[in-house]
């Protein structure tokens, strides 16, 4: 595409002068890059890191076709042993992730960790300053396919979420959350 750089699309030409449409690299995995490289662990292809400097992968990980694990400049993303990671995930670390042991998580599972405030309406949403809040998932959770965790949320140890839920809330130990906002529908130990 004449005139375009690598990484910028061409609708992009009329974005306010920041230096935000840029490219972030191919995020071709560079595991010798990675801030820890457990042993056993499967990552497919199609899968793209950014930052690995800022990643670390337990043990006995697998990582499905076409995940995005992407890193940040700032703060970590801590995968613990065992976990398995569907296809298709998109996981933002601006603000942090820390997943557990055992962790399974379905296909085109989100897990976002920032926003912006949009605070002041004279600017564009996207200009005003970024909120970053961590997310942590504990051992053991289960995340149905699809689900988006949102900045701020602690899934607890043994919880168990729908698949399409929208997680706004903490989720108690051992409980059974879904839909839009994620409710409890009911606790595994009840
Ligand atoms: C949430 C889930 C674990 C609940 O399973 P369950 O305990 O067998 O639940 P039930 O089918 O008995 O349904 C219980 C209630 O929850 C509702 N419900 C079930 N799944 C739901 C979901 N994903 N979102 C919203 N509500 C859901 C049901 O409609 C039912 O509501 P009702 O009592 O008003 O009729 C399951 O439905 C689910 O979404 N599993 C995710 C599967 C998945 O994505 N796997 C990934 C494979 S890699």
């Amino acid at each position: 595409m004449l005139g375009v750089r690598p990484g910028i699309l061409e609708g992009s030409a009329n974005l306010p002068d920041t230096d935000m449409a840029k490219s972030h690299g191919s995020g071709t995995p560079d595991t010798s890059k990675l801030a820890r490289l457990g042993k056993d662990v499967v990552i497919e292809a199609g899968v793209l890191i950014f930052h690995p400097e800022n990643i670390e992968i337990g043990d006995d990980v697998y990582i499905g076709h076409n995940t995005i694990l992407k890193g940040y400049y700032k703060n970590k993303m801590v995968i613990g042993n065992g976990v398995w990671i569907g296809q298709q995930c998109f996981f933002h670390s601006a603000g942090g992730i820390k997943i557990g042991r055992n962790v399974g998580i379905g296909p085109a599972v989100k897990i976002i960790t920032s926003h912006h405030d949009g605070e002041d309406t004279s600017k564009p949403i996207l200009h005003t300053p970024i909120v970053f809040r961590a997310v942590v998932i504990e051992d053991d959770v289960d995340i149905g396919t699809s689900a988006v965790i949102l900045p701020g949320v602690t899934v607890g140890r043994g919880a168990q979420v729908g698949a399409g839920a929208v997680v706004c809330e903490d989720v108690e130990p051992y409980a059974i959350v879904g839909g839009v906002p994620a409710r409890v529908i009911r606790g595994r130990r009840t």
